[in-house]
């Protein structure tokens, strides 16, 4: 590694349940498989560089999926990867079925959830998973019971610590009745910020919120991105995930590439510093855009 390079260190660290830290830029493990998040990448080489090298850079929290590729993406994280360096923090998830590209349909029944974790138990090459996240709650299936699923795999020692996904406040509230919640991970950026209020939410609770689709914008966000970004001589992407860095202290953004450049530049994002003005010009894009 290079002095001189900014890592994810720099982020500054976010706890996960007390239990554990991680630095508050991690890599999203989605866009390592081939078109439509199914089968293998293009090129296999090129995909589990990316991984090593987000590992040199620091980056110290991975968040995968049994659903992307599926089995893909956890199988290129241990061919990458494993045995893994002491402190990496491998979050994956299950709740989601796959029966094509493109294709994404609900099974978080407490049999799918536990043939889930044990299958990704064994794509990992883990004895325990760090942490483990629905993947999205299940309509058809009651919510407790997905839940109690989960805590139940924990009290077994197959999970450490349990995360949500694509939920409300009341899923938290309902799930943290039954089992510790260490982590949220909602669709979430600057320009998209229905999920608001579960941010402040995760704030008061000492939960982290990891948010998907972090570099994701639309016209108006993207102009004052650019402004933004030429004061910095940043990239728009690198400020837009300096913004997530000042939004909480419990954001994880998890930006997600299958480039080694791209890589690069969503770490140094770590380095890029707003000022209060800054900030504020970009936290008002949502209203900028439904006056245009
Ligand atoms: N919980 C959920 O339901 C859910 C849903 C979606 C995603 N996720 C998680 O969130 C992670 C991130 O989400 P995401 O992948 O949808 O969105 P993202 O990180 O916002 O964007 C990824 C896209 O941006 C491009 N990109 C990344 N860095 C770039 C850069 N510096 N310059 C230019 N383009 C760049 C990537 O293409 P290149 O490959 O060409 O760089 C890719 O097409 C995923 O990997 C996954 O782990 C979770």
């Amino acid at each position: 590694m290079n002095k001189k390079e900014v890592t994810a260190r720099s982020a500054g660290d976010v706890s996960l349940g007390r239990q554990l830290s991680v630095h508050r830029i991690g890599f999203g493990a989605m866009r390592l498989t081939g078109e439509g998040i199914w089968g293998p990448p293009k090129d296999r080489n090129a995909t589990l560089a990316v991984l090593r090298r987000a590992v040199e850079l620091e980056v110290n929290f991975i968040d995968t999926a049994d659903s992307y590729g599926p089995n893909v993406s956890e199988q290129l994280i241990a061919e990458a990867l494993h045995p893994y360096p002491k402190g990496l923090v491998i979050a994956t998830k299950g709740g989601w079925q796959r029966p094509g590209p493109n294709q994404w349909t609900h099974d978080a029944t407490p049999a799918h959830l536990r043939e889930a974790v044990e299958g990704s138990l064994k794509r990992l090459r883990l004895d325990r998973i760090d942490v483990y996240q629905l993947h999205t709650p299940d309509p058809v299936v009651p919510f407790e019971a997905s839940i109690e699923t989960l805590a139940e795999l924990r009290e077994e020692g197959k999970i450490r610590l349990i995360g949500l996904s694509n939920v409300t406040r009341e899923h938290i509230e309902r799930a943290r009745k039954i089992v510790p919640i260490v982590s949220v991970q909602n669709r979430y950026s600057f320009a998209d910020r229905e999920w608001d209020y579960v941010v402040d939410y995760c704030e008061s609770n000492g939960i982290a919120f990891i948010p998907w689709f972090p570099l994701g914008a639309g016209k108006v966000a993207g102009e004052v991105l650019n402004q933004v970004a030429k004061t910095h001589a940043a990239t728009p992407k690198q400020v837009a995930l300096a913004w997530l860095l000042r939004r909480s202290p419990i954001m994880l953004p998890i930006p997600g590439t299958s480039s080694v450049e791209h890589l690069g530049e969503n770490v140094a994002a770590a380095s890029v510093r707003l000022t209060d003005e800054e900030y504020e010009r970009l936290a008002g894009v949502p209203e900028l855009a439904a006056t245009r």
